[in-house]
């Protein structure tokens, strides 16, 4: 049997993709805001529904751009139980992260545990839509006014998630969505931020370009995060197939659903009330079952087939932090990360194929 990838990019028609990137051999405007970045940044816009998009070379650099812009310092509050990137940004802008525990239902951060996390040095917090489900964000946001912190939410999961109709990206004082090629929307590497304060917009193009504010001018210490034309041009091409993509991604997550669902020892996440989902990940919590996580990944890895533990170690067991940081206890997170696989997704994988990953796991 060929082998299954966990993830797998969607891609336009190669003519499409070649008709879109034709007039930069015209105009030889490949980087720098052009054309195709204004014009993703706009279609974005309404994709998402929110009203400022700025686009990335990456997500994570997004983060890290959102982090500097916002001049935060001191400790930001998120979860160990992400993808590296989300506390790396934070350690790599001079920052403490503070762990707080995740909730068992859907992953995402334990509100009623923030608070007594919170010090007179916490600037932030930077809460996680893991697999896409959405934070507890009346919570969050109460949370925040409260005590004046910012929340900027690592969204790089959750892109066209809406919750009661609304865009996911509106909330907090920016969103950030990753377009890695193995996400549910893809520029090949790229991503974004999203936000409601106008003036914020001018300043993200500075700090994403060196901090150039103008020929003469330099007002930030910026770095480089530009997203370039071709990433751009993928970008408008793949926006075309999204919603099909995820039409295709929820009849496979609704076909594991069925074969999986009713199982003692796996669990799997309950659909959020109010929520429209992407389909971006499918994670089992094998909990109790015959086999367990571990096994499970190997026994599929004997079929050809990848899963991830995704997210296993918990960031809070990096070696990289090991003599830097004391973290605090997250058990439930500890609990999750020994027991989560995630089982393979994308918008064309076969039924025939879940069946047969069902198959192994059902024995
Ligand atoms: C939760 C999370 N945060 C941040 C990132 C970073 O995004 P990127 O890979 O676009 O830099 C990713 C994805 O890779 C992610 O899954």
């Amino acid at each position: 049997m060929k082998t299954i990838q966990v993830a797998r990019p969607s891609m336009p028609d190669f003519e499409e993709y070649v008709a879109e990137i034709r007039d930069l051999w015209e105009n030889q405007w490949l980087t720098n805001m052009g054309a195709k970045h204004t014009k993703l940044e706009k279609e974005l816009s309404t994709y998402l529904d929110t009203p400022h998009v700025s686009l990335f070379t990456n997500g994570h650099l997004a983060l890290e751009i959102a982090i500097e812009a916002f001049k935060l310092t001191g400790e930001v509050i998120t979860t160990p139980f992400s993808f590296a990137s989300t506390t790396q940004a934070i350690v790599r802008k001079g920052l403490v992260p503070v762990f707080c525990d995740i909730n068992s239902n859907d992953y995402t951060i334990d509100t009623t545990k923030i608070e007594s996390l919170i010090t007179d040095k916490t600037s932030a917090i930077i809460p996680v839509h893991v697999y896409g489900n959405v934070c507890n964000m009346d919570e969050i946001e109460r949370i925040a006014k409260k005590y004046n912190l910012k929340v900027i939410y690592d969204a790089a999961h959750a892109f066209g998630v809406t919750i009661d109709g609304v865009g996911v990206g509106n909330f907090g004082d920016a969103s950030m969505f990753s377009f890695h090629a193995t996400k549910v929307f893809n520029t090949i590497e790229g991503g974004c931020l999203t936000f409601h304060e106008k003036s914020l917009y001018q300043k993200l193009n500075s700090l994403k370009n060196f901090g150039i504010t103008s020929p003469e001018t330099v007002d930030y210490i910026g770095g480089n995060a530009k997203m370039n034309e071709f990433q751009a041009a993928m970008g408008l091409c793949n926006l075309k197939r999204v919603n099909s993509d995820i039409e295709k991604r929820k009849a496979i997550v609704d076909r594991y659903v069925e074969l999986l669902g009713n199982i003692p020892g796996i669990k799997l996440v309950k659909p959020q009330s109010n929520i429209v989902s992407n389909y971006s990940y499918f994670p089992v919590l094998f909990d109790g079952y015959r086999m367990n996580r571990n096994e499970v990944c190997d026994i599929l890895m004997q079929h050809n087939i990848i899963s991830r533990k995704y997210f296993y170690p918990l960031i809070s067991n990096y070696e990289c932090y090991k003599d830097m940081f004391i973290f605090n206890e997250t058990p439930v997170a500890s609990y999750i990360s020994e027991r989560i696989l995630t089982l393979p997704l994308y918008a064309d994988l076969e039924l025939e194929t879940v069946d047969k990953i069902c198959e192994i796991i059902i024995g």
